[in-house]
């Protein structure tokens, strides 16, 4: 009930968690061919890397990705950034 009151301290957390992901990369495995925005097919059983350090600094997402800043969690901030630019604990399959 207390952390719910300390919203700044949340945010504190997730800038944290952004900047120093504990865990730095996952992999998925395809189970269809997956286009990609630019054309491109990744087919059906390959795996992939996704780096989670690279996804929280990247620069087109996140302004100066090495500075500390946790009003980047402010929700005033957070409006039209998509969910899967911060993804520490995965996002399921
Ligand atoms: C800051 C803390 C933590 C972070 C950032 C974190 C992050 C992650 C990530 C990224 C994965 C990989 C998920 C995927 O591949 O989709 C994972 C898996 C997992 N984590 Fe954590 N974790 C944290 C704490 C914990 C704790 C405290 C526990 C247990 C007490 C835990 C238990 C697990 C388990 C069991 C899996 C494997 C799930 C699976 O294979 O389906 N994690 N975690």
């Amino acid at each position: 009930d207390d952390l719910a009151q300390l919203p700044f301290l949340t945010m504190c957390i997730k800038e944290s968690l952004r900047l120093h992901p504990p865990v730095t990369i996952i992999s998925r495995c395809c189970t269809r061919d997956v286009e990609l925005p630019d054309g491109r097919v990744i087919p059906k059983g390959n795996i992939c890397s996704i780096s989670i350090f690279g996804i929280h600094h990247n620069p087109s997402v996140w302004p100066d990705p090495e500075v500390y800043d946790p009003f980047r969690f402010d929700p005033e901030n957070m409006k039209g950034r998509s969910p899967l630019a911060f993804i520490p604990f995965s996002v399921g399959p």
